[in-house]
């Protein structure tokens, strides 16, 4: 160990009195290819959102458009940037980028950051590139959680998305690797946007976006859900309001995060943030109980994941606890509150927009996946 003492007071007064250089041409031209490569995706995904915009508008020039279509474009676009974002030389670990690609690039809904675009778009932000960081961050940050979620040691799953779970086919050891790598490369990705948009008019919403995202995601969010999950799996005595603390953590916290932070990032909503965090809510708790449905109900086959998960864990869950036709009720309930959230933040300028965000928040409640 080094026996130097850092003396922060005089790296203080050092640093105050430096004249800092512009951080911006380092940071961009590693980026450079990501304003290349994914502006093709990012063309085809934007005209294909407008005209499903308009569609919905009930424009009869515009074919039908589903959902579906704009998520697949919207997939393209996420991957082109993601591929962008995550080069490294990987000539002495290849097997290990394999891995770390195969959590990243199966087949996941890509919820949260298309949330998160959905978001800024209804709240008039224009530039999708600008997001584009932050979007892949938090799905980075997800699919951190849910390779550790599939360990042995957790849920010990051996499927999802149709696919064998990183462990199972990579072992232990590289998926908490795995895991590791996508927590520290969303932090990295964070960091990076920060000190390009250093001193300029919207560093201050980038740096502010990072903050929420990582609050969201730590001892603050999801990962204290993931441990009172883990440690009341089969308490019995487990409360509504212990599920409910526990989904708003496991569950809600990155939904809301994915929507503050495209609210944030457009600047002109920000009086609305707190009604978006209560959509954060309704989704979150909505999702949660879906997905504890769709176990129920679905084959391994349509979901991609094991059906037998919960059973197989004892695993205490709000459908458990109050029955399958209350939680239909419970869902419809947050199905009408979040539609009237949206409308409640509507006016002629995002009327569009609104159309989307409500098609996705439909989307979410009656998803079979
Ligand atoms: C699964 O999340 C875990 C929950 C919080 C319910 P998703 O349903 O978003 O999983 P992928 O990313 O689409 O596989
Ligand atoms: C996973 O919750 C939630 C997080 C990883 C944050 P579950 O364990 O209920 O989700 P699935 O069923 O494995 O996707
Ligand atoms: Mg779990
Ligand atoms: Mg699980």
């Amino acid at each position: 160990m080094s026996d130097k003492v850092i003396d922060f007071k005089k790296s203080k007064e050092k640093l105050m009195n430096k004249k800092f250089p512009n951080v911006k041409p380092i940071i961009t031209e590693g980026r450079q290819p990501l304003y290349v490569e994914s502006n093709k995706a990012l063309d085809k995904f934007q005209t294909i959102l407008f005209d499903y915009q308009e569609y919905l508008m009930g424009n009869s020039d515009k074919k039908e458009i589903t959902l579906e279509e704009v998520m697949y474009h919207f997939n393209n676009y996420f991957n082109a940037v993601y591929k962008e974002l995550t080069k490294f030389d990987d000539s002495r670990i290849p097997k290990f980028k394999e891995a770390f690609d195969y959590a990243v690039l199966s087949n996941g809904k890509r919820i949260r950051p298309f949330l998160m675009l959905v978001t800024y778009n209804f709240c008039e932000g224009e530039d999708f590139l600008l997001i584009a960081p932050l979007m892949v961050a938090m799905e980075l940050i997800h699919t951190f959680s849910l390779v550790h979620d599939d360990l042995p040691c957790m849920d010990n799953d051996e499927l999802r998305r149709g696919k064998p779970t990183v462990w199972k086919k990579y072992g232990e050891d590289i998926a908490v690797l795995v895991g590791d790598a996508l927590y520290m490369e969303a932090t990295r990705i964070l960091m990076d946007m920060v000190l390009e948009f250093l001193y300029t008019e919207i560093g201050n919403y980038v740096a502010t976006s990072a903050a929420v995202m990582l609050r969201l995601a730590g001892l603050d969010g999801m990962i204290s859900g993931q441990v009172f999950d883990v440690m009341n799996t089969t308490n019995n005595n487990l409360t509504i309001d212990d599920l409910f603390f526990m989904y708003e953590r496991k569950t809600n916290a990155l939904l809301t995060a994915s929507m503050v932070v495209g609210a944030n990032m457009s600047s002109l909503y920000n009086s609305k943030i707190a009604t978006l965090e209560k959509l954060g809510y309704c989704l979150g708790e909505s999702y949660q109980i879906k997905d504890d449905l769709l176990e129920i109900e679905q084959t391994t086959e349509q979901i991609g994941k094991s059906v037998d998960s919960d059973k197989k864990n004892h695993k205490v869950t709000y459908v458990s606890k109050v029955g399958v036709k209350e939680s239909k009720n419970r869902l419809d309930y947050l199905f009408k509150t979040s539609l009237d959230l949206v409308d409640s933040m509507t006016s002629d300028k995002n009327e569009k927009e609104a159309l989307v965000f409500k098609e996705l928040i439909k989307y979410l409640m009656v998803r079979e996946k």
